[in-house]
C-alpha cells in the first residue's frame, strides 16, 4: 500500500499494518499511539474519520505527524511558502539572531554541518517561521526540514540525515534554499491533497512513559512501534533541522536523553522493573557484557512504564498493537518481541497473537548487519513482529 509520508522519517511503520488494524476498529473508536513518530497510525485514523491522538518526544515527528493530519488546505501551502520566503528575503541584518541560536554550542554546531550561503538563508527562514502560528506554519516548517533532513544532496553539507546517521561530505555546497522551499511546499501539498483527512489528529510532545493528560480506559485501542533497543538514534539527523525551527543543540540534548532505546545504560531504579529477574534468566541475556546489558536493563524498565500506561489508558475489551523488530549487540541477538511481551502481561494485558512479517528494505534504516553476526542472525533482523494484546 503507498501511503507517502510528507517528511522522511527513519523505521516508520509499514503502513499496510497501520491500515488492517484500523479497518477491524469501528468508526467510533478512539485510537492512541504513543509514539506517533512520522504519523503512520495517526495519519491513516485521520483518513478514515477516527479519532486519534499522538505523542512523541521528538520535536520533529510531533511537527510531521501534526502537519500530516491537521487538514491544512493543500491549495494555502504554496501561497504561504511564498509569502514567507518574500517576507524572509527582506529581513534586516539585524532581524538575523535568533534566540535560540546565541549559545556557543548551537552556533558551532550550525557553522560545521552548514555552508555560509544556506546558513544565510535558513536563518531567514527560521527567523520568519518563528512567528508562524497554527497548523498552516507547522506545515511550513515541515517544508524547510524536508531541505535538510534528506538521504543525499541538500541544505546541509551531509549525507543520510534522513536515516539519522548524518555524516560530512563536503566542505562547501551550492543547494539555493529559496526557490528549493518552494518546491518542497509543492511536494508536501501534492501529498497532503492525494489523501485527505476527514478528522484531525490530536498531537502532543510528551513521553509515552507518563501520559498523566490522558484519562484511564479512554481509547479502544492503541497502535505503535516503539524504537528498538540501540536501534536508531533520531535525534542526531533531526537536531539539524530543529536548530532552525526554535531548538538550541543544549535543549535537544535533554530531549534525546529521555528518548527509549538510546545508548543510555541502566540506573539503579531501572533494576526494580517487575519482569527483570524475569529477563534475567534468558539465555540470551546472560551472554551479554556488561554495558550491553545495561542498556537492556534500562530498555526493560522503560517498556514496563510504557505497558504500564498502555494498559491504563485502554478500554475493557481494548487493544494494544505493538510493532517491533529484534536487535543485535555485540553479535548477541535480543528479543526486543519478547520484553514487549512480557512487560505487556505484566501490565495486566493479555497475550493474543504475534505474526512475524518482513521488513520491507525501504522501510529498513537499520544500519546492515555484518561482520559480527551470522546470516541467520542477518535474516532474523530483516523481520519485524507484529504482537497484539487485550486489556483483561
Ligand atoms: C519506531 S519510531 C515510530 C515510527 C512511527 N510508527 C512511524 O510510522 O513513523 C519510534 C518513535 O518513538 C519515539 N520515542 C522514543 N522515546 C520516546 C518516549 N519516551 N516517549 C515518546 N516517544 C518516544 C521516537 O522519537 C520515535 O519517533
Amino acid at each position: 500500500m503507498k501511503l507517502k509520508s510528507i517528511h522522511p522519517f527513519p523505521a516508520r511503520m509499514a503502513p499496510e499494518i497501520a491500515l488492517e488494524e484500523c479497518r477491524t476498529l469501528p468508526l467510533d473508536a478512539r485510537i492512541l499511539d504513543p509514539m506517533a513518530g512520522s504519523g503512520t497510525v495517526l495519519r491513516v485514523a485521520a483518513e478514515s474519520g477516527r479519532t486519534s491522538v499522538g505523542c512523541d518526544l521528538d520535536p520533529l515527528a510531533v511537527l510531521i505527524s501534526s502537519a500530516s493530519t491537521s487538514g491544512v488546505p493543500p491549495e494555502d501551502i504554496v501561497p504561504a511558502a511564498t509569502n514567507l520566503a518574500g517576507r524572509a528575503r527582506t529581513l534586516e541584518e539585524e532581524e538575523l539572531h535568533p534566540t535560540w541560536m546565541q549559545d556557543p554550542e548551537t552556533r558551532a554546531f550550525v557553522e560545521y554541518w552548514f555552508a555560509a550561503e544556506q546558513r544565510k538563508a535558513l536563518t531567514r527562514l527560521g527567523v520568519c517561521l518563528a512567528s508562524e502560528n497554527g497548523d498552516l506554519g507547522d506545515v511550513l516548517r515541515v517544508c524547510l526540514s524536508r531541505l535538510i533532513v534528506t538521504k543525499e544532496r541538500g541544505a546541509s553539507l551531509a549525507r543520510d540525515v534522513s536515516h539519522s546517521r548524518p555524516h560530512k561530505v563536503r566542505q562547501e555546497n551550492d543547494f539555493d534554499v529559496m526557490p528549493e522551499f518552494l518546491r518542497s511546499a509543492s511536494v508536501v501539498a501534492k501529498h497532503l491533497a492525494a489523501a485527505p483527512v476527514i478528522s484531525r489528529a490530536e498531537v502532543t510532545r510528551c513521553d509515552a512513559r507518563r501520559l498523566s493528560h490522558l484519562s484511564d480506559a479512554s481509547f479502544e485501542a492503541v497502535i505503535t512501534s516503539p524504537p528498538y533497543l540501540n536501534a536508531i538514534d533520531y535525534m542526531r539527523g533531526h537536531k539539524m533541522a530543529l536548530v532552525w525551527l526554535g531548538y538550541s543543540v543544549p535543549q535537544l540534548r535533554e530531549i534525546r536523553s529521555s528518548s527509549v532505546g538510546s545508548e543510555r545504560g541502566a540506573e539503579p531504579r531501572h533494576d526494580s522493573a517487575v519482569i527483570m529477574g524475569e529477563v534475567r534468566g534468558l539465555a540470551w541475556f546472560a551472554r551479554l557484557p556488561v554495558r550491553q546489558a545495561s542498556l537492556v536493563r534500562r530498555y526493560v524498565a522503560d517498556m514496563c512504564e510504557l505497558m504500564r500506561e498502555i494498559a491504563r489508558v485502554v478500554v475493557t475489551n481494548g487493544k494494544a498493537v505493538m510493532v517491533v523488530g529484534n536487535s543485535c549487540l555485540r553479535g548477541v541477538y535480543i528479543e526486543n518481541s519478547r520484553i514487549l511481551e512480557m512487560a505487556a502481561e505484566a501490565a495486566g494485558l493479555r497475550f493474543i497473537n504475534v505474526y512475524v512479517r518482513d521488513l520491507p528494505s525501504s522501510l529498513r534504516y537499520l544500519p546492515t548487519p555484518s561482520g559480527l553476526i551470522s546470516d541467520d542472525l542477518g535474516k532474523r533482523m530483516r523481520k519485524e513482529c507484529v504482537l497484539t494484546f487485550a486489556k483483561a
